[in-house]
């Protein structure tokens, strides 16, 4: 299918699955921002987003997997708190076992009547399940050698994992009969929307500090025809700014590493050039003040932290006036007094729109949290990386392990009947 969309069919769901009574495994991603001392949860959408699928699996044996950051990071800890708000949001039994596939994880994993729920400790607290591989090796991980034959089903709902190629996302679907949970299905079905037949206007929003998830993004719903503008924010516009010749300076540590998507943006605006816009104006901190100036000024030698008003109101106009709108990226440092302007408004014009809204990335729907207009869209998505990966054409590890399984499912179900 193009450029690696899935029609929700393409995979199997909990309507294809039988899930009462079975053992079955549910990888989810509850990965979430936490304070790096207390480890306390600081935004807990991902927990709550989990909901739906456990309700569905009432009647089964459910073991649930995620991770939490990586090794070597401060928030890379035990699922413990995240044990605790799932109970609580999720009004079932809830428990943890301080293990991931040792004998005492096996043990508890026997023991899981129908209707409990057993979550495994940090699956990143294993090594392997740090390591990116191709599938068949994924499939003869110890992870998924010693857990897979205490489960009949795998249920994947994690989304947000999808673009990783590891043995709890893809090992252990290549060997099981594997279902997408609840989550998944919705978030590959927004994309798929997005991807296939968007309302027209369609605007994208695209901001943040990684160029290098968004100039693929770009290349790909251009040369589709799939956006009518892209406005800029973060270090995205600062690259398109200089792409344009625009004789503006920049704080040199902001934008390191962006040259070697110079080339592309250039190519990009020389082809799309009415369809690619970027500030007008940009805000810095001057004495203490946000101060607004025009990009064809002499612009301080300061860190850029937000689009400027004039820019505000411009966006803000496009916004209004589009059926489809998609964002990703704050257009500036919005966690700074004054600065949150930008990606505030963008996120308040989108939000009384009529037509069919998408934000993505932790920063926007943490913000959008805060503000109490998180349900104001029409989609909130778990991902970062893995709904860009998606939007640029790519396919993730996650979602084609889930389309091989329902290949050979449907197959066995074919020369069984
Ligand atoms: C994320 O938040 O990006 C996902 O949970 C995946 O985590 P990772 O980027 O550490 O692989
Ligand atoms: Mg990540």
């Amino acid at each position: 299918m193009e450029g690696g969309i899935l029609a929700k069919y393409d995979f199997l769901t909990l309507d294809d699955v039988e899930t009462s009574g079975k053992r079955v495994f549910l990888r989810v991603d509850i990965n979430v921002p936490l304070d790096p001392s207390t480890h306390e949860i600081l935004d807990d959408t991902r927990i709550r987003a989990v909901c739906p699928t456990l309700e569905e699996l009432k009647g089964a044996r459910v073991v649930l997997g995620s991770h939490q950051s990586r090794p070597g990071k401060d928030d890379f800890t035990s699922l413990e708190p995240h044990t605790k708000l799932l109970e609580r949001y999720c009004s079932q039994q809830v428990r943890i076992v301080d293990d991931v596939l040792g004998p005492q994880a096996r043990q508890e994993i026997s023991k899981v009547r129908p209707g409990e729920v057993l979550v495994l400790d940090n699956l990143r607290f294993c090594a392997e399940e740090n390591i990116d591989d191709k599938p068949e090796k994924l499939a003869k991980t110890h992870l998924v050698k010693r857990l897979s034959p205490l489960f009949e089903v795998y249920v994947n709902d994690a989304f947000a994992t999808a673009h990783r190629s590891q043995p709890s996302i893809v090992g252990l679907s290549e060997v099981l009969p594997s279902a997408a949970g609840r989550l998944m299905e919705k978030e590959v079905g927004a994309v798929s929307t997005l991807l296939l037949e968007p309302k027209r206007p369609c605007v994208y929003v695209l901001g943040g500090s990684k160029v290098e998830d968004k100039v693929p993004v770009m290349e790909h719903i251009l040369s589709r025809d799939k956006a009518d503008r892209i406005l800029l924010g973060g270090v995205p516009a600062k690259l398109f700014l200089r792409a344009l010749d625009r004789k503006v300076t920049f704080d040199e540590r902001e934008v390191s590493g962006y040259e070697s998507f110079l080339e592309t943006a250039r190519n990009l605006v020389g082809k799309y050039r009415d369809r690619i816009v970027v500030p007008v104006d940009l805000a810095f901190e001057e004495k203490g003040k946000r101060t607004d100036r025009r990009v064809d000024s002499t612009l301080p030698q300061e860190p850029t932290l937000d689009i400027g008003k004039e820019t505000v109101e411009k966006y803000s106009k496009v916004v209004r006036g589009a059926a489809t709108v998609v964002a990703n990226g704050p257009l500036g440092v919005f966690e700074t007094n004054g600065f949150d302007l930008g990606t505030k408004s963008i996120l308040e014009s989108m939000a009384l729109i009529n037509g069919y809204t998408v934000i993505g990335g932790g920063h926007l729907v943490g913000l959008a949290t805060i503000h109490g207009i998180e349900d104001k869209f029409s989609h909130v998505s778990t991902a970062g990386g893995a709904m860009l990966s998606l939007l640029a054409g790519q396919t993730l590890p996650g979602v084609d392990a889930l389309v091989r399984a329902a290949k050979r499912t449907r197959g066995s179900r074919e020369e069984s009947s």
